[in-house]
């Protein structure tokens, strides 16, 4: 793990493009899923923002009324509520962000790859609309398991010829919730300002806090490293044992899923510095996709240009010189 961390922190920071979507602050999002224990609050939080001109709930159930309910809050954020499958396209077309939370939860006992089979088709299903009616949209898996869910939603963009490697993004971001509030609890800190990044994938082992590169900076014993390290990783099956068979956490988790898609959206209304981890196609390490802290820019689509001419003069030079 040390040499794993090791070699990647120096290019922690990856960058993702966000261009391309709809312009200024009027962000078009839907969440799939919207019906769900995270699906509601998550579309509650969102509703509340400045930054979405238009909110699309999409279930197989339960949306018209979480629409209607949604709809009466004083904000300017346009509510629409598409139910079953002849609907999605309507849901999805012109969207800048689609956000994932569709598909069974875990029961105590069960792991997140124990999801696999029910899952992987959910997904499969909804980012093949996606593919079809809003291709240039970023993507937000929350669906479990994130590591396996986030590798199929890439899969189908590429067989759709629309993928863009930077646009499809597996929710990482509870984990780093968590690891701030444990961070601040173990060490008298105010948790709104600890950063812990957390690296890997979204379950058990492969969650990775990078404890030593909190900011403030903090030191902690070998015996913290453990225990946080621990309860960071299993913090889930923690609310999964607590629900009882009621599900896995859905209110800290539609937090974080705001907080993820508010990012998103800044760096799309042209805000500079937005960082948040995220799990992507990755060449950081040996495996393909990997959580990271993510820049969201628009920037990055000039520099881009700019740094491919660059490349290019010193290929077109050394050939001629070599
Ligand atoms: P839930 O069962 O309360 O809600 C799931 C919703 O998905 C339901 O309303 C259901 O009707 C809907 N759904 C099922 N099939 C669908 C389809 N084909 N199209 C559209 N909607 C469909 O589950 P909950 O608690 O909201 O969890 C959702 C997912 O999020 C689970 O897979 C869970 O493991 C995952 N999760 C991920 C976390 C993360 O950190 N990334 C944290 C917590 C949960």
């Amino acid at each position: 793990l040390g040499s794993l961390i090791s070699k990647i922190s120096p290019s922690l920071v990856r960058c993702v493009s966000t261009a391309g979507g709809s312009t200024g602050s009027s962000k078009k999002v839907a969440v799939l899923g919207a019906g769900g224990g995270i699906g509601q609050p998550l579309s509650l939080l969102l509703k509340l923002s400045p930054l979405i001109s238009d909110l699309s709930l999409y279930d197989i159930q339960h949306t018209k009324g979480v629409g209607a309910d949604l709809s009466h809050i004083e904000t300017r954020t346009k509510v629409r509520a598409y139910v079953g499958k002849n609907e999605l396209p309507d849901a999805l077309k012109g969207m800048d962000l689609v956000v994932i939370p569709a598909g069974v939860p875990r029961k105590p006992g069960m792991t997140r790859d124990d999801l696999f089979n029910t899952n992987a088709t959910i997904v499969a299903d909804l980012v093949s609309a996606c593919a079809k009616n809003c291709p240039r949209a970023i993507i937000a898996i929350i669906a479990n398991p994130v590591n396996s869910t986030v590798v199929i939603a890439s899969e189908i963009m590429k067989e759709n010829n629309v993928y863009d490697e930077k646009k499809v993004i597996g929710v990482t971001t509870l984990d780093v919730v968590r690891a701030a509030t444990f961070v601040a609890e173990a060490k008298g800190l105010d948790p709104t300002k600890v950063n812990v990044p957390v690296i890997g994938g979204h379950s058990g082992n492969t969650i990775i806090p990078l404890l030593s590169q909190t900011s403030p900076p903090v030191s902690f014993s070998q015996q913290e490293l453990d225990s946080l390290t621990t309860r960071i990783q299993n913090a889930g099956t923690e609310v999964v044992e607590a629900k009882a068979g009621a599900g896995s956490a859905t209110l800290s988790m539609a937090h974080a899923g705001a907080r993820f898609s508010f990012a998103v959206l800044e760096a799309l209304s042209g805000k500079e510095g937005v960082v948040e981890c995220g799990y992507i196609a990755s060449r950081e390490t040996e495996f393909s996709y990997f959580a990271t802290p993510l820049l969201f820019g628009k920037l990055i689509e000039k520099a881009k240009k700019e740094l491919n001419a660059n490349i290019q003069s010193g290929l077109t030079f050394a050939k001629q010189y070599l």
